[in-house]
């Protein structure tokens, strides 16, 4: 397995994929954010994960040097919020946490995502490292360094940019990552597919069994593959100015809306295979996606155990409040990502309200 190295908007960051990167930590911090000299090196993980590899990782750190201090919040995305930023701020003042400190996150998406925020906003910003332990994290959010809280008028309203230093992914971790997380966190690795690379789509069709166990070879092709899909989008829009990086939000238009709507019940890349097949109907009644794409498309995220129908109902209503408070509507209408054919996306505004919600209706 291998290191890569990303520069996005003029930071670097180094992604280190190895079995027993985690029991390396502590040197690795050093080598990329300098001596430890006792400095604080703050871990930031959820109750579950934390459970499980906090130790080990307190141990790495003491080794070389760093003080660690751990802080872990309640697991699930309900704690993806400002108070528990505001109580993760409260740890670190009582803690004495100064601007030499390191905020590391050990966890999935919503440690990585809400440590990030706190590692942006401390002291106006420190150095942030991530391990991430879900194949979610693994394959994308622990990389392009966008962090984020939610509140209750949307997903991901309040956040930052911030650049990790470090992202140490440990493949051995994924072995007690229950099979419902190992399927959601699938489900973004097959829309760099659908959007980028019809040869990789194909390379999940073939080899679903495999990756869905964790086959050795697969994961570290799997995530290595990702990482460079999403490393070189984000390096060339790190702030999603120029166009590239918003294709990433392909079926996370809807995705987010129906995330809000179903109260957290349903996991994030749950959310996205949703969207994701709404946004290909869209596609398709669009005039730009043919049927049998479409098809190909609910087919692969079925072989990953991703739903392609609403296992709840939520209304039209509800579902089109909340898309039209997504960040990326512009003056009242949301924007989409769609397909010209599979590893064709375009982004698109102004689509028509019936349209979009017979797409979502094609879900019931
Ligand atoms: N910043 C970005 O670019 C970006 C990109 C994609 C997703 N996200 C965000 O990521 C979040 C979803 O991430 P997620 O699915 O990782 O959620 P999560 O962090 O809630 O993890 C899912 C569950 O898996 C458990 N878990 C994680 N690793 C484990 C392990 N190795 N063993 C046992 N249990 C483990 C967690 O405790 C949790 O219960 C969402 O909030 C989403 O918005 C952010
Ligand atoms: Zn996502």
């Amino acid at each position: 397995m291998g290191v890569i190295q990303l520069i996005v908007d003029g930071d670097l960051t180094t992604v280190v994929v190895e079995a027993g990167a985690l029991s390396a930590l502590g040197e690795a911090l050093v080598e990329h954010c300098g001596p430890s000299r006792g400095r604080a090196a703050v871990v930031i993980t959820d109750e579950t994960v934390g459970g499980l590899y906090g130790a080990g990782i307190g141990a790495s750190l003491v080794g070389a040097g760093w003080t660690p201090l751990s802080f872990s919040i309640r697991p699930g995305e309900q704690s993806k919020r400002l108070t528990t930023a505001g109580v993760i701020y409260r740890f670190l003042s009582d803690n004495r946490a100064g601007r030499d400190s390191v905020i590391v996150a050990l966890g999935g998406g919503v440690v990585s995502d809400l440590a990030g925020f706190v590692a942006a906003t401390w002291m106006r910003g420190v150095d942030f490292a991530i391990c991430p332990t879900s194949l979610e994290s693994c394959v994308d959010a622990s990389i392009g360094g966008k962090t984020a809280v939610n509140i209750p008028g949307g997903k991901n309203l309040v956040g930052a940019f911030h650049q990790p230093k470090l992202v140490a992914i440990d493949p051995q971790v994924l072995v007690t990552l229950p099979f419902r997380d190992i399927c959601a966190g699938l489900a973004e690795s097959i829309k760099h597919g659908i959007l980028f690379s019809e040869d990789f789509l194909s390379w999940h069709e073939e080899n679903a069994s495999a990756v869905l166990s964790l086959a050795g070879s697969f994961v570290g092709e799997l995530i290595e593959r990702n990482v460079v899909f999403k490393g070189d989008i984000v390096s060339g829009d790190a702030k999603e100015q120029s166009g590239k990086r918003i294709l990433l939000n392909f079926g996370h238009t809807i995705g987010h809306a129906i995330e809000s709507c179903c109260g957290f019940s349903l996991r994030h890349g749950e959310c996205v295979s949703l969207g994701m097949v709404a946004a290909s109907r869209l596609s398709h009644s669009s005039g730009l996606l043919g049927e049998s794409e479409v098809l190909r498309v609910e087919s692969v995220l079925s072989q990953y155990d991703l739903p392609v129908r609403l296992p709840e109902a939520m209304s039209w209503d509800r579902i089109r409040d909340a898309m039209l408070r997504d960040k990326k509507a512009t003056a009242g209408s949301p924007r989409f990502v769609l397909l010209d054919g599979i590893g064709c996306p375009v982004v698109r505004d102004g689509v028509d309200e019936n349209d979009v919600r017979a797409a979502y209706e094609s879900l019931i």
